[in-house]
């Protein structure tokens, strides 16, 4: 047995380990090992932690998956106020900002270092003796939140440093989400029908401050170090860009965008050329921040009321123009979501013209007060799509119009439903030809029917054919039909038929999934499946049978309710029964389904409930999916990693590295033959 000073050191050789491939890879975006190899160290750290939780230190790098919700955040008080920046719009303001600190100094001022303005969240971070102790938002300048548990979500923030830093120092920064981490974002969140963020600045603001900061840890957030706050105990480097420097050397990440510059011209071109280049930037700016290199002389041109006088921040042009709204057009999304965007009398924003701008929802239609004929405000925040920022009340003439969301899908005619919890309305008809190329692409995607013939490029060619207009056309494609298409010959035609036949076997589950039901993902889709045998008990199952169910709320119950009731969806169920994609329920499952007969009033009661399995190598009579498919049908978890839960691992032929992980720690392993017993003796022999 280790004691438990031979525990610790292991503990710290795998966290060592692991924060320097986190560093790799958050931080210089150069990682070493795979992430498999990554999740690897981490699972081993896990499973240690877990057999001595008295050894997990807030620093351990499993510490920053959130922890349980906070009811309010803390005030915390700056040990020194977080500054603001004064603005200049010119390079003449620039000049004039040069010439003031040449005259406070008495001499000249050639060193500046040119930063990027990111366009996000300003966050002190405060390490006492190696440790992240605080991660604080900026707040009135004087007080900030204390907002810790979120921070230590961001992986590119150290939650230590190495010994030799100094034993009390604060760094502070900029957390942002990047364009792309926003724009999933928001598709996530449209999807679900929840309101929009506005811009990722909104964002990263809204993450930051979230009380459970499990959700913060979902959110793509990232950070720039851009100075030292203070620190003491040890002496740092003179100037600003050897501090940075100094600081990317503890493990900060710096922005690859600074420069240091020898005059003052050199940064007024900094600028002007990120002026050009600042649509192809990853993450916002509205601006660039020019600063005195030496501490020194910034010490000596100290403060003028909020702001420092060695830094100003250089804006960028204005990105907004005035315009007139003509109308509000609507598209529907891929759920069906009806997305109301603004037609513009066109009009010039930073060089590019505008004729159509984002307007979310009828929400926040209202909140704005936007109105059809109304002179408005358009702005251009980086992102490709231009918004509305507000309207100009003093233009208005009283003949503006008040837009009310229609009550029928503009595409199809189909009832449109908002539900109460929800910011977007919702076209109900899975038909409505606005949303079913993509519903088609879903349909035959491999989470869902899996159906490998029939990628993307195919499914949008027979849908622009007219050949497959809903999910069930799939099954009713003939030979002749399909050598119509482009590319497709005597092979390609075979594999297409072939797949599409395979894809008839796939469990009830899978194909409640992929019928692309609001709210209803892959998770969702198999808790149903388990508690109604078949579409047609679900079809027709009121509305507190499904909330009986765990994890089903009021608005996946509506969601499934509005969906059965559609005269469209109940055509393309009818035809997918007659195609035998979905099986009556009398005659029995059949390939993988057979597994269906174990079937329990509650859910919760399967025999394998709260019991945790990971495979390792091939089984004999069993594909991977079918041995997983038995494991959930019996209530069991099918997990791919071994972990603290897994119950029990099975060890097929050739068994990777799952197998001397589970006799390490000392998990239960089991053979194919073992296996084959226990879902036996739990299940009964199938039928
Ligand atoms: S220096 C006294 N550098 O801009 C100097 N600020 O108005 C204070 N910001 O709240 C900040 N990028 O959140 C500095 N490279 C950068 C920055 C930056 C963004 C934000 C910061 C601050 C605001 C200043």
């Amino acid at each position: 047995m280790l004691d438990i000073e031979q525990v610790k050191q292991q503990i710290q050789v795998v966290r060592d380990l692991i924060n320097y491939h986190n560093h790799r890879y958050y931080v210089l975006d150069s990682p070493e090992i795979s992430d498999a190899e990554y999740d690897t160290l981490m699972r081993q750290l896990q499973e240690l932690e877990a057999r001595y939780p008295q050894l997990i230190t807030p620093d351990s790098p499993t510490q920053r998956v959130g922890e349980a919700p906070l009811e309010s955040f803390v005030a915390v008080e700056h040990y020194l106020p977080l500054l603001s920046l004064a603005n200049v719009f010119s390079d003449e303001d620039v000049r004039a900002w040069h010439q003031r600190a040449r005259n406070i100094l008495g001499r000249d001022v050639n060193e500046f270092v040119c930063e990027l303005k990111m366009d996000g969240l300003a966050v002190a971070l405060t390490y006492i003796n190696g440790q992240l102790i605080t991660g604080a938002t900026r707040g009135d300048g004087y007080h900030g939140e204390d907002v810790t548990q979120n921070l230590k979500t961001i992986r590119s923030i150290p939650l230590s440093v190495p010994r030799d830093a100094p034993p009390r120092f604060e760094v502070r920064g900029e957390v942002y989400l990047s364009k792309g981490g926003f724009r999933r974002l928001n598709e996530a969140r449209s999807m679900e029908g929840l309101p929009l963020f506005a811009n990722p600045r909104n964002a990263a603001a809204g993450s930051v401050r979230q009380l459970d900061s499990r959700i913060t840890a979902q959110r793509p957030l990232d950070i720039y170090i851009y100075g030292l706050g203070w620190s003491e105990g040890k002496a740092v480097p003179p100037t600003h860009w050897e501090t940075l420097a100094y600081l990317e050397s503890l493990g900060f990440r710096i922005s690859p965008y600074n420069l240091l510059c020898s005059n003052i011209s050199e940064a007024e071109k900094y600028h002007n050329n990120y002026v050009e280049k600042r649509e192809a930037l990853p993450f916002e700016v509205d601006g660039t921040v020019i600063k005195v290199n030496s501490l020194e002389l910034q010490q000596q041109l100290g403060v003028a009321g909020r702001g420092p006088r060695w830094a100003i921040a250089y804006k960028f042009p204005a990105t907004q123009a005035t315009t007139r709204l003509l109308d509000i057009g609507i598209n529907v999304g891929r759920t069906g979501t009806l997305n109301p965007y603004a037609i513009l009398e066109p009009v010039t924003v930073s060089g590019v013209t505008i004729k159509h701008a984002a307007l979310h929802n009828e929400e926040d239609i209202r909140r704005k007060d936007i109105r059809i004929g109304d002179t408005i405000i358009v702005q251009r925040a980086g992102e490709v799509i231009p918004e509305i920022v507000c309207p100009v009340l003093s233009k208005r003439t009283g003949e503006e119009k008040i837009f009310v969301m229609p009550p029928y899908c503009p595409m199809c005619g189909a009832e449109v439903t908002k539900l109460p919890e929800e910011a977007m309305h919702r076209c109900t008809n899975i038909a409505c030809p606005a949303q079913a190329l993509e519903q088609l692409k879903h349909f035959v995607s491999r989470g869902a029917m899996d159906i490998d013939g029939i990628g993307e490029k195919l499914c949008s060619a027979l849908f622009e054919k007219g050949l497959v207009k809903d999910a069930s056309d799939f099954y009713y494609l003939t030979r002749e039909q399909l050598f119509t298409v482009e590319r497709m010959a005597e092979k390609s035609v075979s594999n297409v038929l072939n797949s599409i036949e395979k894809s008839k076997n796939r469990p009830f589950s899978r194909l409640l999934f992929a019928l692309g039901i609001p709210h209803i993902g892959a998770e969702t889709a198999e808790l149903l499946a388990n508690r109604f045998p078949d579409i047609d008990s679900l079809a027709s199952a009121a509305e507190e049978d499904l909330m009986a169910l765990p994890s089903i709320g009021p608005k996946i119950a509506k969601s499934i309710l509005v969906f059965f009731r559609q005269e469209g969806n109940k055509r393309i169920i009818e035809r997918l029964k007659e195609a035998m994609v979905i099986k009556k329920a009398k005659e029995g499952p059949s390939g993988a389904q057979e597994w269906s007969i174990v079937r329990r009033e509650d859910y919760k009661l399967l025999p394998l409930a709260g019991q945790e399995f990971v495979l390792t190598g091939r089984l004999e009579d069993f594909t991977r999916q079918q041995a997983e498919d038995i494991i959930k049908k019996l209530g069991g978890k099918a997990a791919s990693n071994v972990t603290g839960r897994t119950t029990c691992v099975i060890a097929g032929i050739d068994p990777g590295s799952k197998l001397s992980e589970a006799q390490r720690w000392g998990i239960k392993i089991i053979n194919e033959e073992d296996f084959l017993r226990l879902i036996e003796s739990v299940s009964g022999a199938p039928e």
